[in-house]
């Protein structure tokens, strides 16, 4: 189940992570960090045209600036510090459950923001608003190149269509994957799957 954090105050880190404050073991470069701070407000951005509470909108925030907190940490590193579960994941994929695992030893217990974080990267078919929020804006933030009509069009279109636009941003990622005779992760093809069928 997860919490309902709107609620109660967010986690003094959740609430200082909102506002670009990151902890001390985030392990970021400034360019990282400007990725964050662009996804924090688009997240904000679509937060407050569905018109969600001030706190949700705080928990939105955050996932934004904290999705990426060590993603310029060493994979080898971060593996240390892992579950062996999630060590069989692709290296490029350790980043999101790290920073989980960290803020979860710093007491956050906020699980749906934790799931966001935690597989931002390949996606995940039980993933609430938040995480399919975070995976979108992930993608479709403005400072990314190339496509950039296909993303702004997405952009507008996410608070109307989530699921639409997921699916739109997934087809792409897939097909890509495919071209290249590269695999998908398999928790990829059923985030694809959960959106397509509706489920
Ligand atoms: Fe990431
Ligand atoms: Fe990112």
């Amino acid at each position: 189940m997860t919490e309902t954090p709107a609620r109660r105050r967010p986690h003094p880190l959740v609430a200082a992570a909102a506002t670009g404050d990151l902890p001390g073991w985030a392990v970021a470069g400034s360019e990282r960090r400007a990725h964050m701070a662009r996804v924090a407000r688009l997240l904000e951005r679509w937060g407050i045209e569905l018109r969600l509470r001030k706190a949700w909108i705080t928990r939105w925030r955050a996932a934004g600036h904290l999705h990426d907190a060590l993603r310029d940490a060493p994979p080898k590193r971060l593996a240390a510090t892992l579950p062996p579960r999630f060590r069989r994941l692709p290296p490029n994929a350790y980043h999101g459950p790290a920073a989980a695992g960290h803020l979860r030893r710093d007491g956050v217990r906020d699980r749906e923001l934790l799931h966001a974080i935690r597989w931002h990267t390949l996606g995940s078919p039980k993933f609430g608003l938040l995480g399919k929020a975070l995976c979108a804006a992930d993608a479709l933030e403005p400072g990314r190149r190339g496509r950039r009509e296909w993303r702004r069009e997405l952009r507008a279109r996410f608070p109307s269509a989530p699921d639409d636009v997921l699916a739109e941003i997934l087809h792409h990622r897939i097909d890509y994957l495919l071209r290249a005779r590269q695999s998908v992760h398999p928790r990829t093809l059923r985030f694809w799957n959960s959106l397509v069928n509706g489920s």
